[in-house]
């Protein structure tokens, strides 16, 4: 059997994405963990397409088997080799009560059945804008951290982009003196202000696309903004580069979701330097798993039809990211000109980007 280097040069020769021994050292170590194809994501939070291509490459060295319901498990051989390699199974001793946040839930009992009743008829998550909305849990954590951090109480709140109803949520803990969303799907836009009106929230929701320029009267405006951008760097980018142009001064900050499941670590380095020289903000937070996404519809038709152990339906909220926090200094500097067009969905390391390969 080839060596983990070995095995990480043929992934990225066949993926593109930059692969590390270590990251195919991670990956085994999640499968030995368990046989479910999306908690292997989960747990090594390695890229789709290079997750399914180790798994692809074990099983025709014939070091596991894919069973009929899909689960993967390693034979005698497989173990074999990752025993030689001293490689065990993956351990985890996140808090199940707060999922990993560090937040305490039973403070948010109210806010956490009230944001369920009010959004039950919320739209669907569709494919056209890369949708795939947030745990409810996920939704008030993240009130939660902002509040704790001084971001929302007495507070202005951009939110840019809100299929996660995040101003729903913002607007019922009755915190933030005032919330705009700009949103590029109608639907959402329509929804979010019928239920601000309903309800009597302090939100207003107005169509946009975050490639243009943001409206003159709401550059400078806002004390924080909450995003969940794509994740090629161009979409990266832009995305909170408008944020950053939306903030008042020095002291504000901004938040964001980054999975490792589309953007590699290359990914993640190339946009740090762009926080930190670009915009010349400062990282204050980065919490690991914060995000966890509720499964989509799409999900099965869009990706990895070419493999049987890919095409089970997931048995947990596999998606995760993430959360940044970012911090204005005097002379921090958005976006805010035009943005010529650009791909804000796809690239190598985009989950859809090999659905459409297969
Ligand atoms: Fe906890």
């Amino acid at each position: 059997m080839e060596s983990l280097q070995d095995i990480a040069h043929q992934i990225y020769q066949k993926t593109g994405v930059m692969t590390s021994s270590k990251d195919v050292e991670k990956i085994l170590s999640a499968a030995a963990a368990t046989p479910h194809f999306w908690e292997i994501i989960s747990l090594s939070q390695k890229p789709f397409s290079v997750v399914a291509e180790i798994i692809e490459l074990l099983r025709q060295r014939n070091l596991l088997k894919v069973e009929k319901n899909g689960d993967i498990k390693f034979n005698s051989k497989g173990l074999e080799y990752l025993g030689s390699l001293k490689i065990a199974p993956k351990r985890t001793y996140t808090c199940h009560a707060c999922e990993g946040r560090g937040i305490n839930f039973s403070k948010l009992e109210d806010l956490i059945k009230k944001f369920d009743q009010v959004t039950v008829n919320r739209p669907k998550a569709i494919s056209d804008y890369d949708q795939g909305f947030v745990t409810t849990q996920t939704v008030v954590g993240r009130i939660a951290l902002l509040a704790e951090r001084g971001d929302l109480e007495g507070k202005k709140l951009l939110v840019l982009g809100d299929d996660d109803l995040v101003s729903i949520a913002a607007g019922l803990s009755g915190m933030p003196t005032e919330i705009v969303v700009m949103e590029i799907d109608d639907r959402l836009v329509e929804y979010i202000n019928e239920v601000a009106n309903k309800y009597n929230l302090p939100i207003k929701a107005m169509k946009y696309d975050f490639r243009d320029k943001l409206p003159e009267e709401y550059v400078g405006y806002f004390d924080t903004f909450i995003t969940d951008p794509p994740e090629t760097i161009e979409a990266l980018e832009i995305c909170i580069g408008r944020g950053i142009s939306a903030l008042s001064k020095e002291g504000c900050a901004g938040y964001f979701g980054l999975t490792l499941i589309e953007a590699s670590l290359e990914k993640w380095n190339v946009f740090q330097q762009i926080l930190a020289s670009k915009f010349k903000v400062v990282v204050t937070d980065i919490i690991h798993n914060f995000n966890h996404y509720v499964n989509w519809d799409y999900l099965l038709n869009t990706v990895g039809k070419q493999y049987e152990f890919v095409q089970v339906e997931p048995k947990l909220n596999w998606y995760r990211s993430s959360m940044y926090r970012i911090e204005t200094l005097k002379d921090s500097k958005g976006i805010e000109n035009e943005y010529k067009p650009c791909e804000l969905y796809v690239d190598e390391e985009a989950l859809i980007y090999r659905g459409d390969k297969a």
